[in-house]
């Protein structure tokens, strides 16, 4: 057999057998959504729920390796940070971190991640969805 051949062979059969790597899909139940105006809540689960909430929709393409790898990682990574569906309970430091971190992502624009981005162009923030969020991030201070 040609070497071109096996070297074909060999990468279909490594494409199939990272298909088996088993991946932590999953959505564990929402403990406490987060409470906001339904403007915000609009904004949030359109542009951050896929990463940082229990109701991550998981399209086909996030089911396929190596591109798997990456999309399972950022959602699991994004709910370690920030998860939306377990938003209660804050205590003092808690809340100040987390509206310096929303505001500092937002300002920056370096959320919803770009690549994502890309499969999701309706997820990407316009100016005043932005500053609607920004609102809402300095509501979470401690009065
Ligand atoms: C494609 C997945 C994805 C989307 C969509 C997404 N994030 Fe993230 N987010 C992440 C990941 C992954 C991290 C962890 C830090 C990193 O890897 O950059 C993160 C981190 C954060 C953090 C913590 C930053 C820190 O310094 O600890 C905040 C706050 C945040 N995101 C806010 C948002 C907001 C608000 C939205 C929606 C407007 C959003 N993200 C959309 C994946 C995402």
């Amino acid at each position: 057999m040609p070497r071109s051949k096996l070297v074909i062979l060999g990468l279909i059969g490594l494409f199939v057998i990272i298909q088996l790597i088993p991946l932590n899909q999953t959505n564990p139940a929402v403990i406490q959504d987060v409470q906001a105006i339904a403007e915000v809540n609009s904004i949030l689960r359109t542009s951050c729920y896929d990463c940082h909430s229990n109701e991550t929709v998981w399209p086909w393409y996030s089911r396929i390796a190596p591109g798997s790898f990456l999309i399972t990682r950022d959602v699991v990574v994004g709910r370690e940070h920030l998860n939306f569906s377990e938003f209660s309970g804050m205590d003092f430091y808690d809340s100040t971190d987390v509206a310096d971190e929303i505001i500092e992502m937002l300002d920056s624009g370096k959320m919803p991640m770009k690549p994502y981005l890309l499969l999701h162009p309706d997820a990407s923030l316009t100016d005043s969805q932005t500053r609607v969020l920004i609102q809402w991030a300095e509501s979470l201070y401690p009065k």
